[in-house]
């Protein structure tokens, strides 16, 4: 059966699979296993997501012929192409999407200049960030007007310049086996984009962990899987490089009733070199001596894992790797895999229709090293 999912399909760059989601999932677990039966003889599982309406943030292009607008994507043959539906986008984005529009097409101010539309969406609120080409200061009035119609979180960008109307720190709940969690994040951010399979994907973690003391957590953005999982452990420690990610982790304690997390604001390579003896103003009194970590959760940029933290969490029994791209997951894993072994791997597909896949691996350290 062909995927029917969007009549754009084909001329898209962004989604490109054309089979049906049985299909999909099929070519994604073949591909994994190819590339990691290597390291791993066990069942891949897969965690299947809904196929439309996932996907809680999205950037589009704006074309503007004569006195309309259009959101553009990527065309696959083209630069660009004008899209009138993208139901991979939340259903608040996909409500929005037209009567943001025709709003904007009625008045020549607001759409003189306007080149993209970003959206965000969560459990309680809906943000839609403009970006132009001119100075902002002179459509203050008409972009306030706006989000009162629309009656919506508003921000304004052009170079240098934001304006903000509503607020730009969103308020989202996760159901991690029926608790809800509270986060407070910034519209800029990293957030996981499919909300469904980052809850199954705090779930998996939570159900790997065994004989849990202290946990390290790094590249823990805004604290997403850092506050579930912090009431399994008795300490932890966490770092992220983004300043208002941290900022915002130290507020999700205080939502949650959470204090036994230390946040850092601190790159990964700079924590290693702290472990090392470096010191760095930003440890602010934490004495990294105190921890016994029995778990390493690591969820890196596409980039994958620096060489120092390879060598540094190696040391360790329990290391749970997230990533988002396979091909560094398995350079990565080359290295790991001399001291650990993989113990359970899960396929989530958190970008439907698309041939990008996440993965999430547990590691132990072999009994003979
Ligand atoms: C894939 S995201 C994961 C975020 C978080 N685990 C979550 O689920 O929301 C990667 C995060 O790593 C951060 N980051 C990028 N490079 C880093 C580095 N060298 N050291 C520490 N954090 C880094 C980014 O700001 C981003 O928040």
């Amino acid at each position: 059966m062909k995927n029917s999912h969007c009549k754009h399909l084909k001329e898209c760059a962004s989604c490109t699979f054309d089979t049906s989601y049985d299909e999909q999932i099929g070519l994604k677990k073949d591909f994994i296993a190819s590339k990691f039966s290597k390291f791993y003889k066990g069942e891949f599982k897969v965690f299947r997501s809904k196929t439309k309406h996932y996907r809680c943030r999205a950037e589009f292009g704006i074309y503007h012929e004569n006195d309309r607008l259009s959101y553009t994507m990527n065309g696959l043959n083209t630069k660009y192409l004008k899209i009138d539906e993208c139901p991979k986008v939340d259903e608040k984005i996909a409500n929005l999407m037209p009567n943001l529009l025709k709003n904007l097409e009625k008045d020549e101010k607001l759409k003189f200049k306007l080149f993209g539309v970003e959206f965000v969406a969560t459990s309680s609120d809906i943000l839609a960030i403009l970006l132009y080409h001119k100075d902002i200061n002179s459509i203050k009035d008409e972009l306030l007007n706006l989000a009162k119609i629309l009656d919506i979180n508003l921000i304004a960008r052009s170079r240098g310049k934001k304006l903000v109307f509503g607020s730009e720190i969103l308020n989202d709940t996760l159901n991690i086996k029926d608790k809800i969690y509270h986060y407070k994040f910034e519209s800029g951010a990293f957030l996981q984009p499919n909300k469904a399979i980052n809850e199954a994907m705090i779930s998996f973690i939570s159900d790997n962990i065994k004989a849990p003391k202290d946990l390290l957590e790094m590249y823990c953005g805004h604290g997403n899987f850092t506050i579930p999982l912090s009431f399994k452990f008795r300490r932890v420690l966490a770092n992220e490089i983004s300043k208002s990610s941290i900022k915002n982790a130290t507020l999700n304690c205080e939502l949650n009733g959470v204090s036994n997390i230390n946040f850092l604001r601190m790159s990964s390579e700079e924590l290693i070199r702290a472990f090392g003896g470096e010191s760095f103003r930003r440890l602010s009194g934490v004495n990294l001596n105190e921890f016994d970590f029995s778990h390493i959760l690591v969820d890196p940029p596409r980039a994958g894992l620096d060489k120092s933290v390879i060598n540094f969490i190696k040391n360790h029994e329990n290391i749970i790797y997230i990533s988002c791209n396979p091909l560094t997951l398995e350079e990565n894993l080359n290295d790991l895999c001399k001291t650990h072994e993989v113990i359970n791997f899960a396929i989530f597909d958190q970008f439907v229709h698309t041939k990008h896949i996440e993965c999430g691996v547990i590691l132990r350290r072999k009994d003979d090293i």
